[in-house]
């Protein structure tokens, strides 16, 4: 374990999922204001992916703040006839900073393979939009003992070749730990944030040296500084807890304190 590693700036990401009608901006307006007070965990980016429908709106009501909108999923191509699609193109137009793909989710509710999930990665560095590839193993791959070999392969699979430490972000979301209340032990975090970072450093040089690896996965204002201070721990991705702006703030905070 480390204190937080000074050298890749954090970045807590809240994904609401499909939550969130107009009455939850508040919440959203409540983090802006919040983490723009001055001193608010400065050296932390914060960014909350509402639902499409919410992207646009947060998008100019965040403007000029240090809260920054991102999309949960595009499609590859920049427009077409591909009914009820997003493109990266039309969030980073709404407003959008980044993009989550590949989510585990997204992969099992829509059988996304690494390789979809890489497409959708360079559409989002071709519209200019920050890629937060998700990868993760299952509970069957864990007690298999499967974690570090599916989390190279979908590494080596989703992450395409044009990543850099600017425009690609991490995040490592076992599975079996979201929305579950269960996270993996410090040391397994520990371990596998090791072995992206291995990868990344092996692949991309530099740049993989510099890109943020966030932890995702029942991340809680209780649990959050013991996660956010483990090398290689970046930030994190937030489902649940993003919700209700008091323990996003709280997750926010570790890095105040
Ligand atoms: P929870 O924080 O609700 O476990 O969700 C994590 C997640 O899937 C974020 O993308």
């Amino acid at each position: 374990m480390s204190e937080f590693d000074k050298e890749v700036r954090p970045l807590v990401a809240g994904n609401w999922k499909m939550f969130g009608l107009k009455a939850a901006l508040e919440q959203a307006l409540q983090v802006r204001d919040t983490v723009s007070a001055e001193g608010f965990s400065a050296n932390t980016d914060v960014m909350i992916c509402p639902p499409a429908t919410l992207v646009m709106v947060l998008g100019e009501l965040s403007g000029g703040s240090r809260l920054l909108v991102g999309g949960q999923d595009c499609h590859a191509a920049a427009s077409g006839a591909h009914t009820g699609d997003v493109s990266a193109e039309m969030l980073k137009d709404a407003g959008a900073a980044a993009v989550i793909v590949g989510h585990s989710e997204r992969r099992a509710d829509h059988g996304e393979l690494d390789r979809d999930v890489q497409t959708k990665a360079v559409a989002a560095h071709r519209a200019g939009l920050t890629a937060i590839i998700c990868i993760g193993e299952t509970a069957g791959q864990r007690a298999a003992d499967l974690t570090l070999e599916v989390v190279r392969r979908q590494l080596e699979g989703s992450v395409p070749d044009g990543a850099t430490a600017a425009n690609t972000i991490i995040a490592y979301e076992p599975v079996w730990a979201i929305g579950t209340g269960l996270t993996p032990t410090p040391d397994d975090v520990e371990a596998v944030h090791g072995a992206i970072r291995v990868a990344l450093v092996q692949r991309f040089g530099e740049d993989g040296a510099g890109m943020r690896i966030l932890y995702g996965g029942s991340v809680k204002p209780g649990n959050a500084h013991e996660l956010m201070s483990i090398a290689n721990v970046n930030g994190a991705l937030v489902g649940g807890a993003s919700l209700k702006a008091d323990d996003f703030l709280g997750i926010i905070g570790a890095y105040s304190s």
